[in-house]
């Protein structure tokens, strides 16, 4: 297997009786190509010794801040990593790294990436169950942090049950998964995607705005899975919604920031997916001060925005593919494939935010996917990042059709 070629993977490993498995995923990756630096934790020395992982990484491993010769390990390792790996990953590794708490070399480089990061659960399994271990993988998945699972199986001490370090084999397919150039990952290595989330805000005085139900939650999950298949991701969004490693985030609230937000990014783009919710309609003038009911009812004049999808589709740079999103109440499949057509975009993902658990505010949808040239792919009920993944795949088959060259040369 040599799909992790080239591929930098920074591999922490913490105090458990597991890390030294760690050894084994170390010697896997490099025989997959990989160059692997390893970072040890002071509780990982009580386990395994330095030499032997040294000998079978890429590099010496490290293990402080302070170490001679390197004055910054953690943003030259974080910086230059491809992938964070962390296996075996301790309840207080994880604590630390989702409070955000640099306390030691590993944590550092964990806030000092913008890669994607790994992390690969194994403790006793009391612990592994405990409300606030759980709590902190929650916080942590919702930065787009991967997690691989610990299996069952027998622990430390002789106990049996969950809370086994997943096997080293399972550990670095998830890495090719995420990083290797087969179809399960890396197919937008090299690619530049900007997304569009959330609703836009249109203000009406300083404390009313004219709004609607989007949740950014389908855009962000866009984002997410794109930078997790490789790709350099800008968000413009209207949300507060956390982003992971490798997204990089742009906030706007009103219609017209959006449009200058996307407008100012899009040539550069290989795939803009216009996921947001952006208002048809502004006030044309935004009261200074707070309309006051003893005024009267007050009439808003509004102006159109700017169609940001059908601006986009005009001037689409050869190559580029474009994704508009249609949500639609009545005659899903007619109205969206004109809007298709009238947008110029290649892609368009239709749903019927009228039916059950679909669309808005929900944390699952149900799509229907139109190309261009009229074919259609349907993407039932399931949570948003399956259907990102969807929309993604459609996207990928675009850009191969397009053979638009990567960026990465
Ligand atoms: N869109 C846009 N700029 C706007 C309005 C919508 O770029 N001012 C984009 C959305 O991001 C989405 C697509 O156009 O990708 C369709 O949005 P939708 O609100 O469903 O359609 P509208 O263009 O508003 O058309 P209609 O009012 O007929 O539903």
């Amino acid at each position: 297997m040599t799909d992790l070629a080239g591929r930098r993977v920074v591999l922490g490993v913490c105090g458990g009786i597991a890390a030294y498995k760690a050894i084994e995923v170390s010697r896997r990756l490099v025989d997959a190509g990989a160059h692997v630096a390893p970072v040890m934790t002071s509780g990982a020395r009580h386990f395994i010794g330095e030499t032997t992982l040294s000998a079978l990484a890429s590099e010496p491993v490290r293990t402080s801040l302070w170490d001679g010769g390197d004055p910054i390990p953690h943003t030259r390792l974080g910086q230059g990593a491809d992938l964070v790996l962390v296996a075996p990953a301790t309840a207080r590794l994880l604590s630390a790294y989702a409070a955000g708490y640099s306390h030691d070399l590993l944590t550092n480089v964990l806030l000092a990436t913008r890669a994607p990061v790994m992390v690969c659960p194994a403790m006793h399994t009391e612990m592994w169950e405990h409300p606030a271990v759980q709590a902190n993988l929650e916080v942590l998945r919702s930065r787009g942090v991967h997690v691989v699972e610990p299996g069952v199986g027998r622990l430390a001490g002789g106990d049996v049950g969950a809370g086994r370090l997943a096997e080293p084999a399972d550990i670095v397919a998830a890495v090719a998964g995420l990083l290797g150039s087969g179809a399960a990952g890396g197919d937008l290595r090299g690619r530049r995607v900007l997304v569009t989330a959330g609703g836009t805000r249109e203000p009406i005085d300083p404390v009313r705005f004219i709004a609607n139900r989007s949740s950014g939650k389908q855009g962000h999950a866009l984002a997410e899975e794109a930078a997790a298949r490789g790709a350099a991701v800008t968000l413009v969004t209207t949300t507060d919604l956390a982003v992971g490693p490798g997204v990089e985030r742009v906030a706007v609230g009103t219609a017209d920031e959006l449009h200058r937000a996307v407008m100012a990014r899009a040539a550069e783009q290989d795939v803009v997916v216009m996921a947001a919710a952006v208002a048809d309609f502004t006030p044309v003038a935004v009261a200074p001060s707070k309309l006051k009911k003893r005024d009267g009812v007050p009439v808003v004049e509004l102006r159109p925005t700017a169609d940001v999808l059908a601006e986009l589709g005009a001037a689409k740079p050869a190559g580029q593919v474009l994704v508009g999103f249609a949500a639609e109440t009545d005659d899903v499949v007619a109205n969206a494939a004109a809007k298709l057509a009238a947008k110029g975009a290649d892609l368009l993902v239709a749903n019927d935010v009228a039916a059950e658990g679909v669309g808005f505010e929900h944390d699952t949808n149900e799509v229907l996917i139109l190309h261009r040239d009229g074919g259609q792919h349907h993407v039932p009920l399931t949570d948003k990042r399956s259907v990102a993944r969807a929309v993604l795949d459609a996207v990928v088959a675009e850009l191969a059709r397009g053979a638009a060259p990567s960026r990465e040369t």
